[in-house]
């Protein structure tokens, strides 16, 4: 892992006074004798999207700011941060249960500094709860709120009373330093928020409403990361088919601006929304070669009354229409998809309706849930709830039905030679490195580690319904 702090050229009125106190944390442990080689540790312990990804890179900068130096485990922290997710319960459990271990390593050591931000506590019943039960917690902060931080912990480390921030106030905060994870795969942040109110979804709640940041900036960001080794660059945003980046500026011609940045780099994009997935992106996938040919386009159901309820926006025609526009202009295109079962008053037809889209659109890898009710959303309130154990079964024939499109689809990438960047070692097994291209899934080789953030010619050998394995020509 080579994480890399990176500063922002361009820093708002707003942010700069945040990145003072930083420098003053840093004084303060600098006073302390934590310099060098004694320096604080911090540990940020992520849930969630990418999104979420990306803001901890955000935090981690800050921390760097403040002086700190990363760890790897909690244990070894003198600031612990959590970014949590409030997309399904199941992620707010999980935080919730692993903020509560962290309770043991407070115990050992008092001066422990913990801090919980993203989704989850920028509900306000969530924030309270932490307040009231989890007596260890320093601070909370807002999704709105992570520019705050050095002041929190400033706060926290001079013994100020513990903070619990709901500001509700979503910017763009331009400016704040980065500590990104990898070198070569970088996330780009090019919009925040969203406007869709899909029914079900908490996060127009929690992320506010939509905001694009300035052409000009990510362009530069842009160059940055090329200029620093990046290959592998993801924009990203919860529908970043709304991109207006000001001048017209949609996210085709952002793609095309970034294509035109002299370097060997690939250009991705997550997530989008059907209703807003233009000809004009479509054609940029088709005709820039940087652009990796992969589209990401959630249908969530695949019946059209479900669709509705849902406030999609869209029927199962008009979607399977962009689909047959797509798989023409990139014939090659890998699709995925994120869908949802036992959406409140789901039938077994609706249901079927979601089966005859797999077979139909022929994704090559989908990210299905179960549909989990969350507080203060339309849907939570609807009447006819599936129960649990029948939409555990639709998913679970969902899942038998998809893994064999899915074993089928990879099969067209058996014998061919493809360009993939080498991302790291395989988690399964060390002597492997773990590369991936256009086809959605990971593809496996026997290769040094040395190559690692370069890209590399490689044979498909075998293929399975999770990954490939190859190898490296030349
Ligand atoms: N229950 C289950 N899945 C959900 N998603 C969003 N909200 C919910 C919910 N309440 C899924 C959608 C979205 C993905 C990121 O998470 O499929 O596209
Ligand atoms: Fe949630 Fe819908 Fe917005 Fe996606 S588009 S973040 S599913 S409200």
């Amino acid at each position: 892992m080579s994480e890399k702090y990176i500063e922002a050229k361009t820093v708002d009125a707003d942010v700069a006074p945040y990145l003072d106190i930083a420098d003053s944390v840093a004084k303060i442990h600098k006073k302390n004798g934590r310099a060098d080689t004694k320096k604080p540790k911090y540990f940020v312990q992520t849930f969630g999207c990418q999104q979420n990804e990306a803001d901890s890179e955000r935090l981690a900068g800050l921390c760097t700011a403040m002086g700190y130096e990363k760890v790897t485990t909690p244990d070894e922290a003198d600031l612990i941060l959590v970014n949590t997710c409030a997309v399904r319960e199941h992620a707010e459990k999980k935080a919730l249960s692993i903020i509560g271990q962290y309770k043991h390593i407070k115990d050992r050591n008092p001066s422990l500094i913990i801090g919980v931000g993203g989704c989850m506590v920028t509900q306000e019943a969530r924030a309270n709860k932490l307040k009231m039960s989890y007596p260890y917690v320093s601070f909370t902060f807002d999704t709105g709120a992570i520019h705050t931080l050095p002041s929190l912990v400033h706060n926290a480390l001079t013994g100020g009373a513990r903070k619990f921030i709901l500001s509700d106030e979503w910017k763009i905060n331009e400016g704040l330093p980065l500590t990104r994870e990898s070198n070569h795969m970088a996330w780009l942040s090019i919009m925040y928020g969203c406007n869709n109110f899909c029914s079900y979804c908490i996060v127009p709640y929690v992320r506010g409403r939509e905001r694009s940041r300035r052409a000009e900036d990510i362009i530069e960001e842009a160059k940055q990361l090329i200029a620093g080794g990046a290959k592998d660059i993801t924009l990203l945003g919860q529908n970043v088919n709304s991109y207006s980046g000001g001048d017209g500026c949609d996210i085709a011609e952002l793609m095309h601006k970034i294509c035109a940045i002299d370097g060997d780099f690939r250009l991705r994009f997550m997530t989008s929304h059907p209703k807003d997935a233009s000809d004009r992106l479509i054609e940029a996938m088709a005709t820039e070669e940087k652009v990796v040919k992969h589209f990401h386009l959630p249908i969530q159901s695949g019946s059209d009354r479900i669709l509705k309820e849902m406030n999609r926006k869209y029927d199962t025609a008009r979607y399977l229409e962009k689909i047959a526009k797509l798989k023409e202009a990139v014939p090659d295109v890998s699709i995925t998809s994120d869908i949802i079962v036992g959406f409140p008053g789901e039938t077994e037809e609706d249901f079927l309706g979601t089966l005859d889209i797999l077979e139909k659109v022929r994704y090559d890898m989908i990210f299905s849930f179960i549909y989990s009710p969350r507080n203060g959303t339309p849907a939570a309130r609807m009447e006819n709830q599936v129960p649990h154990e029948v939409s555990t079964e639709r998913f679970e024939r969902m899942l038998a039905l998809q893994n064999k499109i899915s074993d089928e689809r990879n099969r067209r990438f058996e014998g061919r030679t493809l360009r993939v960047l080498a991302e790291g070692v395989s988690k399964n097994d060390p002597s492997m490195l773990t590369c991936r291209g256009d086809c959605v899934r990971p593809i496996h080789v026997k290769a040094d580690p040395s190559l690692i953030g370069s890209f590399v010619d490689v044979k498909v050998r075998k293929v399975e319904t999770f990954c490939l394995e190859g190898e490296i020509l030349g």
